[in-house]
């Protein structure tokens, strides 16, 4: 597995997205969720992306931080250099609506349960996970600010964001911010200014929803004909160009394909083995 950067620590160049394995429509044999996750560990993956908010609705917070803390002390082989991104500032209502709190009380209340979660001293990376229009964007992130100091989360980022916010976020960070992670697919290019400023600025970018989400991830081929198209010709499928695509893109790129199966997991992982050539990824690149 090749290895791409989060602050000065390296991790797989292609994390696992947990949100499959929590949400509505999540696996129903628990079992099947920790393989997906041993499946990762064992392709090299050492870098997870979950939130506190990856759960069915308000009662059921944590499920996927709790999840993936289990799988990681269940798996047989050496966990040490894995690294657990979670977030906090997205609840979750009865009857399973998001809501937002960016309040940096509720920040650092959040951060203390996901620690307890995950059952560690720091939390590896803690993202801001969606601005809240009811709380000043400096104070949110100020809370991250104040929880890397007290030595909780060993790296900052922030989600959602668009380049004001990022170049605020890593003033009051005074320069510590770690990644970006924000909406980024064949699907959904918009994010394009963020990856290009995070390129510029040396911060990872994760790309969410890499494959076009839980629900469209299955047409990417059907739906992006270049995809399809050098995908027969290298004998792998869509969405493995698409990470691969992804990868080409920026060295800060790290992409966090979702996954809720063993096998969609590994042929996503795969991706660091497929290099593009310069006109496959002009023809990819071109689709907007
Ligand atoms: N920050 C945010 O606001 C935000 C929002 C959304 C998501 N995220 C993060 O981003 C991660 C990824 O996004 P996502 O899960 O929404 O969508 P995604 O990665 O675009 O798609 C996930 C789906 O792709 C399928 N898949 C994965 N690899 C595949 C392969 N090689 N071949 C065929 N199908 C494949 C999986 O199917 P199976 O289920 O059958 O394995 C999975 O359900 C999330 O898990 C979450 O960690 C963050």
């Amino acid at each position: 597995m090749q290895s791409r950067r989060i602050g000065d620590t390296q991790v797989s160049a292609i994390g696992l997205g947990g949100m499959p394995l929590s949400i509505e429509g999540r696996p129903d044999d628990e079992q099947r969720s920790v393989d997906t996750i041993h499946a990762a560990l064992d392709a090299g993956v050492t870098l997870i992306d979950t939130a506190d908010a990856y759960s069915l609705d308000n009662t059921d917070i944590g499920h996927n931080e709790s999840l993936i803390a289990r799988a990681v002390a269940s798996f047989g082989g050496d966990t040490s250099e894995v690294l657990i991104a979670t977030k906090g500032g997205h609840t979750r209502a009865k009857g399973g609506g998001w809501g937002l709190n960016g309040s940096p009380e509720y920040l650092k209340q959040a951060c203390e349960a996901s620690l307890k979660r995950l059952g560690v001293d720091a939390i590896g990376l803690y993202q801001f996970h969606r601005p809240d229009p009811a709380v000043d964007y400096a104070d949110s992130v100020g809370a991250l600010r104040d929880l890397l100091d007290a030595g909780k989360i060993r790296y900052a980022g922030i989600s959602n964001a668009d380049p004001d916010q990022i170049r605020l976020a890593n003033d009051i960070l005074g320069g510590r911010l770690a990644s970006v992670q924000n909406e980024f697919s064949p699907r959904f290019r918009s994010s394009e200014p963020e990856l290009d400023l995070c390129d510029e600025l040396g911060i990872a970018f994760l790309p969410w929803s890499p494959l076009g989400g839980i629900a469209k991830a299955g047409e990417l081929g059907a739906n992006f004909a270049p995809f399809a198209a050098v995908a027969a010709d290298r004998g792998v499928s869509p969405q493995q160009v698409c990470v691969a695509w992804l990868l080409a893109k920026s060295p800060v790129v790290i992409p966090i394909p979702g996954s809720s199966r063993p096998a969609t997991i590994r042929d996503s992982a795969a991706a660091v083995h497929l290099t593009l050539t310069a006109d496959e990824f002009t023809r990819l690149d071109a689709i907007h």
